[in-house]
């Protein structure tokens, strides 16, 4: 099955409207370099690691799939906001040409791991794989926007691995209790789904959906300054720290 991404979700549209400023976030940019670090710290050697075909859902402008890139064999960026993936398409034609062969920027809201359009294999001569398998999958500041069920998108990711050796690394904002809200102001609450994402409830649909050795541990941890008042729309709040989980898992 492939999903219709022709009719853009509200969620959709403040992604969009959102990606042509999204690199100028300096706290965007910090908790991608935090998240590139903790992911190699958790990856096999570069050797290894330069074997890997990596698909990253909901890469956004690209911030994550750009560091990482050049550690892998290939890398697969798929987001369903179209208006991101245009941002990384123009920095694959400009700043990151020399990625171009390494990157594969795909519009879409994944549901199907034999989706056409992720088969393209950039490093192979024929170009394309018929249900091509991946051995690492990451997704970064993306699963507190997953509606639910959250279950759903575990179990894509989980058929996109290679069987036995395939794993996910999934880095977010720790759902570590009410104040965990303040992550976003309120006016963004309409777009976001979960107030960060619980390690028991990780674990829990991670193992549900197939995963072992799941492990889920904090990755590390950010200073945010929040809204004065939740709700007031008044910056120069609190600065509160929030913590980043890494949930990992392999496919059996
Ligand atoms: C908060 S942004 C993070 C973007 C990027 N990972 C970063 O850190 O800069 C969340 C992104 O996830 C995308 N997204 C949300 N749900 C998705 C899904 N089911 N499949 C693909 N992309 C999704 C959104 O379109 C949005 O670009």
């Amino acid at each position: 099955m492939t999903s219709n991404t022709s009719t853009a979700t509200n969620k959709d549209s403040r992604f969009n409207a959102e990606a042509t400023n999204w690199d100028a976030n300096p706290f965007v940019q910090a908790a991608t370099v935090h998240a590139h670090k903790a992911l190699l710290s958790r990856l096999p050697p570069p050797e290894e690691l330069a074997t890997y075909d990596v698909l990253e859902m909901g890469c956004g402008t690209g911030l994550l799939s750009l560091l990482l890139a050049p550690s892998a064999r290939s890398l697969t960026a798929v987001d369903a906001a179209e208006g991101m993936i245009n941002v990384l398409k123009s920095k694959l034609a400009t700043s990151h040409a020399h990625l171009s062969n390494k990157v594969v920027p795909v519009h879409a809201l994944l549901e199907d791991p034999d989706d056409d359009r992720i088969q393209f294999d950039p490093a192979s001569s024929t170009g394309r794989e018929k249900k091509r398998r991946f051995d690492l999958i990451t997704s970064h500041l993306v699963l507190h926007h997953i509606p639910d069920p959250l279950s759903a998108v575990l179990t894509t990711m989980y058929g996109c691995l290679k069987p036995g050796t395939g794993r996910v690394m999934l880095t977010d904002f720790e759902n570590f209790g009410p104040e965990a809200r303040r992550f976003h102001a309120e006016s963004k609450m309409a777009e976001v789904e979960r107030d960060g994402i619980g390690r028991d409830e990780m674990r829990e649909l991670m193992e549900a959906a197939g995963f072992v050795d799941v492990k889920i541990e904090v990755a590390f941890e950010m200073d945010k300054q929040v809204e004065r008042e939740p709700g007031s729309g008044i910056k120069g709040g609190p600065i509160l720290r929030f913590p980043f989980l890494v949930c990992e898992g392999r496919r059996p």
